[in-house]
């Protein structure tokens, strides 16, 4: 049985593609002329992350991190950043932020190796569940409280290789 059985697709792969071309767009003008590190949180940033780093003409180092934050418990690295980020333009490219505990723990680890510049990269954005008071940088949709999956994001490790984002009707 498939995952997304009883979803339907919110946001068509063509709509994904439309909007991951308008944030690269907007990412190589603010960053013309400089280098960039992306850093992509492992698992769920992985599809948005090959895609965007394709559509950004700019040079670019990438880089995988891995932190797990569990309900109810303390964040926790799994796997580390490996490229020194000091001095350098680094985006975290998120596929959704939620209660942003996750990103806020992030962002703090990377700004504490004194990047040039560290700015946040959302696909999708959740603001109505925020607990910590934390916005990314730059946005592709804001979405209502809505659990999704596809285009990276799992319902239990499923539904990851969905092409298309999906949801539950209500
Ligand atoms: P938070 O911002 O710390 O709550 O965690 C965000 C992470 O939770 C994201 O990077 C996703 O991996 C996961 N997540 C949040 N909302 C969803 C969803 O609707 N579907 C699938 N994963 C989600
Ligand atoms: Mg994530």
């Amino acid at each position: 049985m498939q995952v997304r059985e009883g979803m339907i697709p919110s946001i068509t792969a063509s709509e994904i593609q439309e909007i991951v071309s308008e944030i690269a767009r907007e990412i190589e003008r603010d960053y013309e002329g400089k280098e960039l590190v992306l850093i992509c949180p492992l698992k769920g940033s992985v599809l948005f992350m090959a895609d965007l780093a394709r559509k950004i003409k700019l040079p670019q180092v990438i880089d995988f991190v891995y932190v797990t934050s569990p309900k109810g418990e303390s964040c926790r690295i799994l796997r580390d950043v490996s490229v020194d980020v000091q001095g350098k333009h680094v985006l975290i490219i998120e596929e959704i932020i939620d209660a942003g505990r996750t990103l806020s723990f992030l962002k703090s680890r990377l700004q504490a190796s004194f990047p040039a510049s560290l700015k946040v990269v959302a696909l999708l954005d959740k603001p109505a569940l925020r607990q910590i008071s934390i916005q990314p940088d730059y946005v592709g949709r804001t979405i209502e409280d809505r659990f999704v999956i596809g285009y990276g994001m799992d319902s239990e490790e499923l539904g990851r290789n969905y092409s298309d984002i999906y949801n539950f009707t209500q």
